[in-house]
């Protein structure tokens, strides 16, 4: 099953909780129009604020260089829509295919023969579907941006490409437990030590440190749901060691130099038994949408059949996995402090005071935005032996009708989340998030995607992929039903402190057909683009966003960059598009060298539904997720 091609799982609402108060009073008052309108009032007051705020005399009165340099983000000529099975980029760029799904970085090396490795050698080879990435700086070069780490998710697999090197997905009964295993093989992450041989030409280094983590990899429990009753099975009575990841979406990097993976479309894997449930196992079955015995895993592995005696396995699944890609012997840790949803984006922001925040989204429909701030200075706890990670508050948010905000604590024992509802402690509101969520109102919304805080703004932004589900309710924040193209909203914390529990809000921008067309969309026509999904502020400020989903005129999905600091006059930032897809594929993942002159993209199921022959690497026609490497033909960094 493809998520593109079928019913998207993320498009089920799930979520049939009570609609918090004030959905009621936009309903009551909302006009889309008076809504942008506040919104932007909003964010003119966030721009002047910013200034006025900031102790340094430097943002105080930004000199005249710095002036000129934020007006003059976006350097390069913006690209046309794309259609074809080519990556372009803009004139005086280069884009070529790195990493493809198959290549060799482990044991024998295996070479990649489409739709014939076995599952062994998949294990030693890049998985499939590459989505959030990180480039981990590690050797010579400025600031280490020419030798590095690359850690790539991956996050579901084409079963027909897999198997047989075509689109069309092997039959049911003709499964095997080795086709099984070996789709499991190219789920999870790879970690690849890479080198720069010549500008622009990268390699893989046959390093001891590159690792394949997949379905299958030993890992831990930390927090407060180890253990717990819920994530105990037959298997692993203790609760304490579960094994492998799963449909790793985006994701985020901790201060300490290790990577947070994000466990999404877990539920789909599983297959359920009949039953009968205890309402406690079925309403967790129903919530997070467990079934649909995906690439009969299930069929082959029972550990993916979900049984009335034995109904915890999925519970094991949904959480941010911590991966310290510098010792391939480190077992990946599931920190179970920052929720149980299918998480998409940990993005980490470290406080002025040391405690790291980590943003995170539940991509579903009508599902919510979350963050984590960690008990105290990240060096401190580490110093004591303590995770930052595993002490901590997570927090759902509340986006008014105002445009303010507020963070509700998920803590047990306040807001309603008692025994009497459910929660007979700390871990039962990890383990049901979405439940506890929802007792304490929290706003739902268009389908969280990534997370980016602004490194000079502070302000933080989170992409609205879309929402189409008759069960949606309009919100300010969420304003458009249906909402097929998506929006990005932003907030800032008050007083700037990431720790906060209260920001204030507004709409960057809605996306769709252009501002001509009369979808509701903010930007311009030439800009046109939907489902924004990957987002990323480089160091620079440009905000860089990635699509997957239909975009306009039926185009192939693309990457833009925005610059915040400068409007088009017409209500939205200005916006260059920077990079476009191949047939029948996502773009995903966005990161570049230390020195920016190196950019890292990821493309996703090229030939998803729409044949492909990328990137035809060694005249293989079989297409293959794979980074694109962009740099600049001048040297420069990129986005000039
Ligand atoms: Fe895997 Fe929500 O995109
Ligand atoms: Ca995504
Ligand atoms: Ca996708
Ligand atoms: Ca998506």
């Amino acid at each position: 099953m493809s998520i593109e091609t079928d019913v998207d799982p993320d498009d089920i609402s799930t979520n049939s909780s009570e609609a918090p108060a004030f959905a009621e009073i936009v309903e009551r008052r909302a006009s889309r129009r008076s809504v942008l309108a506040g919104g932007m009032a909003v964010a003119a007051g966030f721009m002047t604020a910013n200034r006025a705020g900031s102790s340094a005399a430097a943002a105080d009165n930004p000199g005249a260089s710095r002036r000129r340099k934020r007006a003059n983000l976006l350097g390069y000529s913006a690209i046309p829509l794309g259609y074809g099975d080519e990556v372009e980029v803009p004139p005086g760029y280069n884009a070529r295919a790195f990493i493809p799904w198959g290549t060799p970085i482990l044991g024998s090396f295996p070479a990649f023969v489409p739709g014939g490795n076995t599952a062994a050698q998949q294990e030693e080879q890049v998985g499939m579907h590459h989505d959030g990435m990180h480039y981990f700086a590690g050797g010579p070069g400025p600031r280490g941006s020419e030798r590095g780490l690359l850690v790539v998710n991956h996050e579901y697999t084409d079963e027909g490409y897999l198997h047989t090197g075509t689109m069309t997905a092997p039959a049911k009964a003709s499964y095997t437990p080795e086709m099984v295993r070996k789709s499991q093989a190219a789920h999870g992450v790879s970690v690849v030590e890479i080198r720069e041989e010549n500008p622009g030409d990268w390699a893989v280094v046959r390093s001891r440190l590159n690792r394949r983590i997949t379905a299958n990899t030993p890992m831990s429990f930390s927090g407060p749901a180890a253990g717990s009753r819920l994530v105990r099975t037959d298997a692993d009575p203790a609760g304490t060691t579960p094994r492998g990841t799963i449909n790793n979406c985006s994701h985020g990097v901790t201060p300490w130099n290790t990577y947070l993976t994000c466990e999404e479309n877990f539920n789909g894997y599983f297959r359920v038994d009949p039953g009968p449930y205890t309402p406690e196992d079925q309403a967790l079955i129903s919530r997070y949408g467990v079934g649909g015995d995906r690439n009969n895993w299930a069929t082959h592995d029972d550990r993916f059949t979900v049984t009335a005696d034995d109904a915890n396995e999925p519970n094991r699944f949904g959480w941010v996995v911590e991966i310290d890609p510098f010792d391939p012997q480190s077992r990946p840790v599931k920190r179970t402090a920052l929720g149980r949803v299918k998480h998409e984006s940990a993005y980490v922001h470290t406080t002025k005071g040391g405690r790291v925040v980590v943003y995170t989204g539940d991509d579903q429909v009508n599902e919510y935005v979350y963050k984590f701030v960690s008990a105290g200075n990240w060096n401190s706890l580490l110093a004591r032996g303590r995770s930052p990670l595993d002490e901590g508050t997570l927090y759902v948010a509340r986006f008014n009708d105002d445009g303010s905000g507020t963070w509700l604590p998920l803590v047990h024992g306040t807001g309603g989340l008692t025994a009497e509802n459910g929660f007979a402690d700390q871990a039962d509101v990890l383990v049901k998030t979405r439940m506890a969520a929802s007792v304490l109102g929290a706003t739902r919304m268009d389908r969280p995607e990534w997370v980016s805080v602004h490194p000079q703004t502070g302000m933080v932004y989170l992409t609205l992929t879309n929402n189409t589900s008759s069960a949606k309710q309009i919100s300010a924040a969420n304003p458009r039903k249906p909402n097929p193209w998506g929006h990005i909203i932003r907030w800032r914390e008050r007083g700037g402190d990431h720790a906060s529990t209260a920001f204030d809000w507004d709409l960057f921008l809605l996306a769709g057909q252009g501002r001509s067309s009369g979808d509701g969309s903010t930007i311009a026509d030439e800009d046109a683009f939907g489902s924004p999904d990957g987002i990323w502020s480089d160091p620079d400020g440009r905000v860089w966003i990635q699509t997957d989903g239909t975009q306009p005129l039926g185009a192939n999905d693309q990457m833009l960059a925005a610059n915040p600091y400068v409007t088009d006059g017409q209500g939205a930032p200005e916006i260059k598009r920077f990079f476009t897809g191949v047939s029948g594929c996502e773009v995903t993942g966005v990161i570049t060298t230390p020195d920016q002159r190196t950019m890292f993209v990821n493309i996703q199921h090229p030939g998803e539904g729409t044949p492909s022959q990328w990137p035809r690497d060694d005249g293989i026609t079989t297409p293959r997720s794979a980074t694109v490497v962009v740099t600049k033909e001048d040297g420069g960094v990129i986005g000039t």
